[in-house]
């Protein structure tokens, strides 16, 4: 279904309330990646362009559970703003009441109003039909431009849209045009990579993905279960017995598709999980019991390199090993750089493979770094993401 965007609906003469995922890193008051607020920024400045139209903008930040935690302020948010539109930014004292509804009466056009985080609220992760009425009420239309928070249906998400003409901003149009393309149409081969800990945060992903794939790549410490499953040693690596079954069933359902299933055939191992570890090369599938998997070997990376080059479109979520530690970076590092250089179609989704692709340096060479964490993985799991359905036309 295709979506109502921002393009759609009329500003002019508007004040126009923005749901934008402002949930960014902070350190002591200071923001040390203001990625997700650059995301937004085309849409922002579209509406500012607009004749005569005005912004008020709402965002969550952490995890203050209706509480009015200083700490969650969205201050640090709204001061970089201004920085990078260039323009006075006004922060509001609360998300809603009498200070906030005078500080709406007195914005002018092309003026910015930022609200408090709107998870000072409790009614706001509840979803609360009275308090996002409350919200509604603020504004004369709705942009939702918040992907990484298009998974929760939340009042300043979903409720909202209940009570105002609504539409979605580009950053929320970008996201779907690349999730939605691999999902339903993904040009052929189609080359999934999942990696990250755990199987069990991954079944949904990886059920979507053998639906759709011609080669799934499995790495990182869920890769050990899936090879113990075939009947491998793996040492002391990352083992979820209570996923075992799981890691079976997905083998041979990939097997009745015929969809190549691509999981580490050397590894570099080590003897604890430190940074400080002696990195072990294990040549064969089986790894000794004294040591545990910690990245994929050269002859992985290998095959793993000729999957991805002549791949017409690639999803990557998680990374391949520990590439928080130097030693065992390797791996992610070489899919990250195999990705970039690919000549189709390239997403990458989730928090940890995001992180890989900027801490390497290869994010500019990507189609699609996706902004959303959870939202992605949910997306790619093929569910309905309930702040971008209720934008749907
Ligand atoms: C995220 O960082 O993934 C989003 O901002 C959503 O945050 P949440 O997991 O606290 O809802």
């Amino acid at each position: 279904m295709s979506l109502k965007t921002v393009k759609d609906i009329d500003l002019k003469n508007k004040k126009v309330l923005i749901r934008v995922d402002f949930n960014v890193p902070l350190k002591e008051g200071v923001i040390t990646d203001d990625t997700r607020i650059q995301a937004a920024l085309p849409t922002i400045k579209y509406i500012l362009e607009q004749e005569g139209a005005s912004l008020i903008v709402m965002s969550h930040c952490g995890r203050p559970k209706g509480e009015k935690k200083p700490e969650f302020s969205l201050k640090p948010a709204a001061d970089r703003l201004a920085e990078l539109i260039n323009n006075k930014v006004i922060m509001a004292d609360d998300v809603i009441g009498d200070s906030v509804e005078a500080s709406v009466k007195a914005l002018k056009a092309g003026e910015v109003l930022v609200l408090e985080n709107t998870r000072f609220y409790k009614e706001e992760t509840k979803n609360d039909m009275a308090f996002a009425k409350k919200i509604a009420s603020l504004g004369d239309v709705f942009v939702n431009d918040a992907f990484g928070t298009a998974h929760r249906a939340h009042a300043s998400t979903e409720g909202v849209s209940h009570f105002l003409p609504s539409a979605a901003g580009f950053l929320i149009e970008k996201e779907c045009i690349f999730f939605d393309g691999i999902l339903e149409n993904p040009k052929k081969p189609f080359v999934a990579i999942i990696g990250g800990a755990k199987v069990s945060s991954k079944i949904g992903v990886l059920e979507s993905l053998l639906e759709r794939a011609d080669t799934l790549i499995i790495g990182g410490g869920m890769a050990y279960t899936f090879l113990y499953a075939q009947g491998h040693t793996i040492g002391k690596s990352l083992f979820e017995e209570d996923y075992l079954d799981t890691a079976k069933t997905l083998l041979k359902k990939a097997e009745e598709k015929g969809v190549e299933i691509l999981l580490p055939e050397d590894h570099i191992a080590a003897a604890d999980f430190s940074e400080t570890a002696e990195a072990v090369k294990v040549d064969g599938l089986d790894i000794p019991e004294n040591l545990m998997g910690m990245d994929v070997g050269e002859k992985t990376l290998t095959k793993i390199k000729e999957r991805i080059a002549n791949a017409a479109s690639i999803v990557w979520n998680g990374p391949m090993g520990v590439f928080e530690f130097d030693a065992f970076a390797k791996g992610t590092l070489e899919v990250a750089g195999y990705v970039a250089e690919c000549k189709g179609t390239t997403v990458v989704g989730g928090g940890d493979s995001v992180a890989a692709v900027n801490k390497f340096g290869f994010a500019d060479k990507i189609d699609h770094v996706s902004t959303g964490g959870g939202a992605s993985l949910e997306f790619l799991e093929g569910k309905v993401l309930p702040g971008i359905e209720a934008l749907r036309n």
